[in-house]
């Protein structure tokens, strides 16, 4: 990159806000994802407001520079590092709540919030931003809407894309597109909204959101409930979801989460094949009480090893912060486990357990199987080191092979984490010629240049 133009650049966010250091651009070269290595960018900018990134975004247009928007750095698909060089756009500084609405059950925030941090702040209004996400803690919300993000509340409450009502987007060539915000429902035009939600920065970037917002649950009360094979705990989570009894959290464990979470979190879980992780809320203990019989009854009959509620909220929140943790302990184990994200059909899960226990029998590859059954979503993590040729081989074949079952299973290969670099391959696979085709003409249509996040969700 030229000096006059890393200049100009620096001038737009002040030098302070600005890097080329090749310390910064390495750390800026990775994300979570730590197979499919992204390349350094040329120069990190930290803007503090929307002008300021039209400033950056109109002279990335003008000179043809790759900009890559990020903010907490925890996707695990590629989907925030640089191929091409250019500009990382880091959105942390953009951390502002600007407007909670009691009486509309609304706020509106900058991209660069954080997830946690949001719903600690809403806490005071008694009101909450439910979907979840295993990183909360470091994931932003514009980050949540580009990969419409979600986790361990989205069987009850619903996905990030749920709740946006208003976005605010800076187009390739920097004019500021505002989308709603006022309305909680709308018939109006294209849902353009919806088309900015899942696109992994490749259509703009999105500085601003308007979500809806729940009440805080009244009553919360967690449970686990022990089982012989992951098949039965599968079958159970299904057979509960199409009882029509959603708890606000249904997550499956298999044994090799079981013993990490034991060993790592030192957490006193008994032994089991499998467990569920299961948190149910309600107005009252007899509304969250009711529910859980009627899981006790179905679990139970699909041999149930026994369940245990917790009461201890303090032994409740080890219990889930270890669950969220989960994807980080073990990358302790192994330096750079792959997670695949499928959702299949909730009717498919056991047979997608199972054929992922045959999989990994087939490749020779460790894998775990782990994550937010209640709606389908299932990740199998697997748990090879990459730096020895053969096992990377073998766990890259597995990998695949699992996000070809779930198309094979009416499913989809990415129910949370978004495509990025890693599953690019595979987008044709999953919405056919005409479905690319369609996405191509929409990023030519919004990008004609091609400089926002190049090279992610599909080949170009
Ligand atoms: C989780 C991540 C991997 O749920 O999505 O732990
Ligand atoms: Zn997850």
């Amino acid at each position: 990159m030229d000096r006059e133009i890393i200049d100009q650049l620096t001038a737009i966010v002040g030098a302070d806000n600005a890097s080329t250091n090749p310390v910064d651009l390495v750390c800026y070269s990775v994300d979570c994802y730590a197979i499919k290595k992204g390349s350094m960018p040329d120069i990190v900018l930290r803007p503090n407001s929307v002008a300021e990134v039209q400033g950056i975004v109109r002279m990335a247009d003008k000179h043809l520079i790759p900009v890559v928007p990020r903010a907490g750095g925890s996707c695990l698909t590629g989907g925030c590092v640089p191929t091409r060089g250019g500009i990382v756009l880091d959105l942390q500084r953009m951390n502002r709540i600007i407007e909670v609405s009691k009486e509309n059950l609304t706020v509106t925030v900058e991209a660069g919030v954080v997830f946690a941090q949001l719903n600690t702040y809403l806490q005071r209004y008694g009101l909450f931003f439910p979907p979840d996400p295993a990183s909360g803690e470091i994931c932003t919300i514009g980050g949540m809407v580009a990969a419409n993000a979600s986790g361990m509340r989205a069987v009850k409450y619903g996905v990030t894309g749920d709740y946006i009502i208003g976005l605010k987007v800076v187009l390739p060539d920097g004019r500021l597109l505002d989308m709603g915000g006022g309305a909680r429902k709308s018939a109006s035009g294209y849902d353009l909204i919806h088309l900015f939600n899942r696109s992994e920065g490749t259509l703009g970037v999105i500085v601003e959101i308007t979500l809806k917002l729940r009440s805080l649950p009244r009553f919360i009360m967690s449970a686990v409930a022990k089982f012989h094979s992951p098949e039965d705990a599968g079958r159970t989570v299904a057979r509960t979801i199409a009882a029509g009894v959603i708890p606000a959290a249904i997550e499956i464990l298999d044994e090799v989460a079981l013993q990490v979470m034991r060993e790592e979190a030192h957490l006193p879980l008994p032994e089991a094949a499998a467990m569920l992780f299961l948190e149910f809320h309600g107005d009252d203990r007899s509304e969250a009480q009711k529910a859980l019989n009627k899981f006790r009854k179905i679990a139970d009959e699909e041999k149930c090893a026994g369940i245990e509620i917790a009461t201890d909220p303090v032994e409740m929140e080890r219990m889930w912060a270890a669950r969220r943790r989960l994807f980080a302990t073990f990358t302790r184990l192994k330096p750079s486990p792959i997670a695949t994200d499928i959702v299949v059909p909730l009717s498919k899960i056991p047979e997608a357990i199972r054929e992922i226990q045959e999989i990994a029998r087939k490749n020779d590859v460790k894998i775990t199987t782990y994550g937010h059954a209640g709606d389908g979503n299932v990740h199998s993590l697997l748990l090879a080191d990459l730096r020895i040729p053969g096992e990377s081989d073998r766990a890259h074949k597995a990998h695949d092979d699992i996000n070809w079952m779930a198309l094979r299973l009416g499913g989809t290969i990415t129910g949370e984490h978004g495509i990025g670099l890693e599953k690019r391959e595979m987008t044709k696979d999953e919405h056919g010629e005409v479905g690319v085709d369609i996405m191509k003409r929409i990023k030519k249509a919004i990008d004609p240049k091609g400089i926002m996040n190049p090279d992610k969700i599909f080949e170009v």
